[in-house]
This record gives structure tokens, sequence and C-alpha cells, in this order.
């Protein structure tokens, strides 16, 4: 049987617009802990904005400093972790969360998705002509490697509250009971 995980930390993964940063501020106000935004972690080591490191080095540098900020959390604890659409999208990435983290997939459909995020211009990913569209497809790619999460939790049709509130409830059991790999 594989042994008991570590879990020191939560961790949100989903797609853009899923209400990671909204829940993971009600999160750590819940349980007490330090919100970390591995966006908000990028900007600061790079000194500029993702739209900036976008632009100017393109999408393959971002994701190399996405993946050196997902590795440094994994040395902390009594952390919620609101990642970047992209981090929960990739194996390699999802799995060192899970060395440490509870991993919860916050899920919303493409339509939901799209009325949040309409009137913000910050994510590179959705400067398209069809944003829409953009999103289905984005989504259905990355969809296998989100449900690999540790819990599933619908994220639209109700409160971002509540969802909260749920989320803190599966962690507390999952802290309580130990969860296994
Ligand atoms: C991205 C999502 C963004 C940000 C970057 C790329 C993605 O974060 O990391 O624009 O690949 O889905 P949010 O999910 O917080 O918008």
């Amino acid at each position: 049987m594989n042994p008991v995980r570590q879990i020191r930390n939560l961790a949100l993964i989903g797609f853009m617009g899923s209400g990671k940063s909204t829940v993971g501020h009600m999160l750590a106000r819940r349980l007490k802990f330090e919100l970390v935004d591995t966006d908000h972690l990028i900007e600061q080591q790079a000194g500029r904005s993702i739209a900036e490191i976008f632009a100017g080095e393109g999408e393959a540098t971002f994701r190399e400093f996405e993946r050196r900020v997902i590795e440094e959390l994994a040395g902390r604890e009594r952390l919620v972790i609101a990642t970047g659409g992209g981090v929960g999208a990739r194996p390699e990435l999802l799995a060192s969360l899970k060395q440490h983290a509870l991993v919860v997939w916050l899920w919303a459909s493409p339509e939901t998705l799209w009325e949040r995020v309409r009137h913000q211009t910050h994510r590179p990913l959705l400067q398209v002509p069809d944003p829409p569209a953009r999103i289905r497809e984005l989504l259905a790619a990355r969809e296998p490697v989100y449900r690999q999460a540790d819990v599933l939790i619908n994220a639209e049709a109700r409160p971002l509250r509540q969802v909260a509130a749920q989320v803190a409830d599966e962690f507390r059991r999952a802290t309580h009971a130990g969860v296994r790999t």
C-alpha cells in the first residue's frame, strides 16, 4: 500500500475564471493559512507582469517560471496555493503539488468561465479573435489532467463562499483521515 501523504497545504487548480483566487482568499481566512498565488509569485520574481513575460519572452519562459515556483513551494506548510490555470494541467506539476498538498479542482462550464473572464484583459491566452472557442479547446485538452486532482468541486451555480466552505470541509476530512497516493 502507498504511504500516507504528508498533507501540509491546500492547492486549488482549475481553468481561468474558475474562482481559484477568490476561493483561495476565503479559505486562507477560514483555515488561518497563508495565501500564495503562483501568478503573483512569478510577477514578483520576474519583476514584470505575466502579460509582459508572454509578450517579451513567450509562453515557454512563463511555463519555466511556473515550474520553478511550484518546486519552491514543496518545502512550505500551512499554505493555500491558488495556481495559474496552466499549472494543474501539467502532470509533473500536479505530481509535485500532490507531494505536500491536497489538490482541489474547481470546475465550471466553458460558458460560465467565459462570463467570468469576458471583461478582463490581462490573460494573454484569451487575447484571440474567438475567446469562447479558445476556452472550449483548452479546457477539453486540460480536463484529463485536472481530473487527477484529489477532489473535484463544482464551482458554478452557487456562491463562491459555499464553495470555500465545502473545500475547507474536504481539507479537514483529508488531513484528519490521511490521504493515500
Ligand atoms: C494561464 C492562466 C492564468 C495565468 C496565465 C496562463 C493558463 O492564471 O497563469 O495567463 O495557462 O491557463 P489564472 O488561471 O489565475 O487566470
